[in-house]
């Protein structure tokens, strides 16, 4: 049996990316052959994923029906990449398959190399893809086809906004994005911690934090607001909030933002 396309790893990512098309019909179940490391996964993801995809385990005898399919979606962790690559063989195939790694920090370059006669491309989504909220941004390796492009767009454009990018701004795209829902996390965390110093309980706090933050998100989305008109709506003169506003600059916030999307940027660079 052939399969249309094969995805290496099926942890938390990769099913947040295929569930949505094979529940919405965009892609057939039974084309689908996943691969995981144990056979306790497949045991874990056989009863929670479709039941027309084929769930195998990286010792099954089938592993090389999954690199032989012409769509291959790799979302191990960055350091099992040198173990799987070694499942992938040399099959020659007559078409050169395409590779859709979403792999942090592993670059166009690297994957080129290591995946000879594939032709690449570096997806970066991020968490809130698993709510079908993300971002993904896209980096295209050589000779990726027209009806290629709009292949790897439709796989992410379900559950993310996805742009294209040049491969050298997706360090900055990466320290924003996706290492960003654990500033805004830390922010709602401390934003809770503040009202309940303040006196409310603190279940009420994270609840009104998040849905704070969420609202927030929301009115400068649907409005286009840029973020100092928001600030100059809210902070009225002599008020409750142009004084919070005073603690937080003199406290360096913004700043520290700044340094912390830089530290990332400058460590996904290292890690290289
Ligand atoms: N989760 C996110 O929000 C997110 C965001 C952006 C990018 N990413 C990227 O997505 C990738 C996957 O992340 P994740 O959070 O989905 O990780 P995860 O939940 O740990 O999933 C990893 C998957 O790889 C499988 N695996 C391990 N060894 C394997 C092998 N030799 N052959 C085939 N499959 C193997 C694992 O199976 P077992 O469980 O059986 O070991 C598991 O299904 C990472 O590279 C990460 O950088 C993730």
């Amino acid at each position: 049996m052939s399969f249309a396309v094969g995805v290496i790893g099926m942890g938390r990512m990769a099913q947040a990316l295929v569930r949505p098309l094979v529940e919405s019909g965009a892609l057939r179940g039974s084309d689908l052959i996943a691969v995981v490391g144990h056979e306790r996964s497949v045991a874990r993801l056989k009863p929670e994923l479709p039941s027309e995809i084929t769930v195998i385990s990286s010792g099954d005898p089938r592993v090389p029906q999954a690199w032989e399919t012409p769509v291959q979606l790799l979302a191990v962790k960055p350091q099992q990449l040198d173990q799987v690559a070694e499942s992938a063989g040399n099959t020659p195939l007559s078409e050169p398959p395409l590779l859709i790694s979403v792999l942090a920090g592993v670059t166009l370059e690297r994957l080129q190399s290591t995946f000879p006669g594939r032709v690449c491309v570096r997806a970066v989504p991020n968490t809130p893809c698993l709510v079908a909220e993300g971002l993904c941004g896209l980096a295209w390796g050589r000779d990726v086809s027209p009806e290629q492009k709009a292949w790897v767009r439709g796989i992410f454009e379900p559950v993310s906004e996805v742009l294209e990018l040049p491969e050298s701004q997706l360090d900055a795209f990466l320290a924003l994005t996706s290492s960003g829902p654990a500033y805004v996390a830390l922010i709602a965390e401390a934003l809770a911690d503040g009202a309940v110093a303040a006196g409310l309980p603190r279940d009420q706090a994270h609840r009104l934090a998040q849905r704070t933050l969420a609202g927030t998100a929301a009115l400068l989305d649907r409005q286009s607001l840029h973020p100092a008109q928001l600030k100059d709506m809210v902070a009225s003169p002599g008020g409750t909030t142009i004084a919070a506003l005073r603690v937080l600059e003199k406290a360096g916030l913004r700043s520290a933002l700044i340094e912390a999307v830089m530290a990332a940027t400058e460590r996904g660079r290292a890690l290289r």
